[in-house]
């Protein structure tokens, strides 16, 4: 017999994907393996996963003085949500409706709203309100069952609100729960107080804003697009990025073709994210890397837009392909990955299996972060969600509502939504620790 700290039993469906490698990305039909176990259970010690198998196995190896019963629930590896602009302070209603009405995503950007609204309230905005903003932001994650993040700035444009962008984002995930993987995208939006001269701008981010502010990121992001970034300066801006220390991930292809996929590649990119003009030797480049296609179709549903990533495709030539939110206050403003996978399942046609890795271990590895989450296995961080859905196969089926039951985070419970009606299982606990 041996001590745990907290043992989770008769799991309806504990969805492990351990059957498969812990780390690196799945492939294929890879995808499609999850490892699922009947009635099971996860034992818990110190913040990691000690063991998972079936209810009685594991509650016959293992005692611990608090025992969480989540019979009815489909237990998945807390969602990776690897794209991400919390950074923001104020949310762009107008712009949606606009949209409704029949104006343009680009064409709205162009007349001053879009990104550079959102830049102007973050240039007037406090340090101080920014981080209050940037928090709020994230506690709607762990609420839709997402544990880990990447998470941009990009709405501040200068040295100065970008690094206030930054220091925001830290201040914010002091508070959070959530694990929190930093991106600089500075290269956003072209400011407008250098629309007129755009090389000034491409100089002041590689030579003042990457080396200044690397210390504050992981990661460097640049909207690589025809209007925005041209090919040429994303990959000196990247170049620039890459000896700062920085990591790479590249907003490519999302609304016109680019060999932004290629350019990732050539990089090494981490990730390419949107891809919805991806080319043919796009796709076979990306398949033949390390670098993992983002999806973001609750952005192409958003704008309205029929543009999806070839995810079958992509699938098919065995590209590693992850799912995201893209929360922002534009594009896509939402954190629920389950309504993302309903949206992937439907207009992408992927399988409710491969909607699970393109959330999970996919977009972890992405980020660096497949050998702490993204699987259930043994040693890894006891992060992961119960969902009120009858089965795993009701992943993207069950759509509109929140299934979320109760959200972990290194052991602990930080959600619980169904508190209330059900207070003997989660103490009557905090909707929201
Ligand atoms: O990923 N494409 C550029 N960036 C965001 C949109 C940001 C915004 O509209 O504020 C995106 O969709
Ligand atoms: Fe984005």
């Amino acid at each position: 017999m041996t001590r745990v700290d907290r043992l989770f039993v008769h799991v309806h469906e504990l969805v492990t994907l351990a059957d498969g490698s812990p780390t690196g990305a799945r492939r294929g039909a890879a995808m499609r393996q999850l490892g699922v176990v009947d009635d099971g259970a996860i034992a818990v010690r110190d913040g990691r996963i000690v063991a998972t198998g079936p209810t009685d196995e594991i509650t016959r190896e293992y005692r611990a003085a608090e025992e969480l019963d989540l019979s009815g629930f489909v237990v998945l590896p807390g969602f990776v949500d690897a794209h991400t602009h919390p950074v923001f302070a104020r949310t762009r209603e107008h712009e949606f409706h606009m949209r409704c009405a029949g104006a343009d995503y680009m064409a709205i950007a162009q007349a001053g709203g879009g990104i550079l609204s959102s830049m102007r309230a973050v240039r007037e905005t406090t340090l101080d309100e920014l981080t209050a903003t940037t928090l709020s932001n994230l506690q709607g994650f762990p609420a839709h069952g997402t544990t880990t993040i990447e998470a941009k700035t990009g709405y501040g444009l200068s040295l100065l609100d970008e690094e206030k962008s930054l220091r925001a984002l830290a201040a914010a995930m002091a508070e959070s729960p959530l694990t929190v993987k930093r991106t600089f995208l500075g290269a956003h939006e072209f400011p407008p107080e250098y629309r007129q001269d755009r090389e000034a701008y491409v100089r002041l981010l590689c030579e003042q804003m990457l080396p200044q502010l690397a210390p504050l990121a992981e990661y460097c992001d640049v909207f690589a697009e025809p209007g925005v970034f041209d090919r040429a300066q994303s990959e000196r801006i990247l170049t620039a990025a890459k000896a700062s220390g920085l990591r790479l991930r590249v907003h490519a292809d999302e609304i016109s073709p680019m060999g932004g996929a290629e350019l990732a590649v050539a990089l090494g990119a981490d990730s390419a994210d949107h891809l919805g003009r991806i080319s043919d030797e796009g796709i076979r480049q990306l398949a033949a890397s390390q670098t993992t296609g983002v999806l973001l179709p609750g952005t192409i549903f958003f704008l309205g837009k029929d543009t999806y990533a070839p995810a079958r495709r992509m699938i098919e030539a065995g590209c590693a392909v992850a799912i995201a939110t893209d929360f922002n206050p534009g594009s896509c403003y939402t954190q629920s990955m389950t309504l993302i996978m309903t949206i992937a399942c439907v207009r992408m046609k992927m399988t409710a299996e491969e909607v699970i890795t393109a959330a999970t271990i996919n977009p972890a590895f992405s980020l660096q972060q497949d050998h702490e989450v993204g699987t259930l296995h043994a040693g890894k961080r006891a992060d992961f969600v119960a969902l009120d859905i009858p089965s795993w196969r009701a992943v993207g089926y069950a759509f509109g509502g929140n299934p979320v039951a109760l959200t972990v985070k290194n052991g602990i419970p930080i959600v619980a939504n169904v508190a209330e009606q059900n207070p003997d299982v989660f103490g009557g606990g905090p909707a929201v620790a």
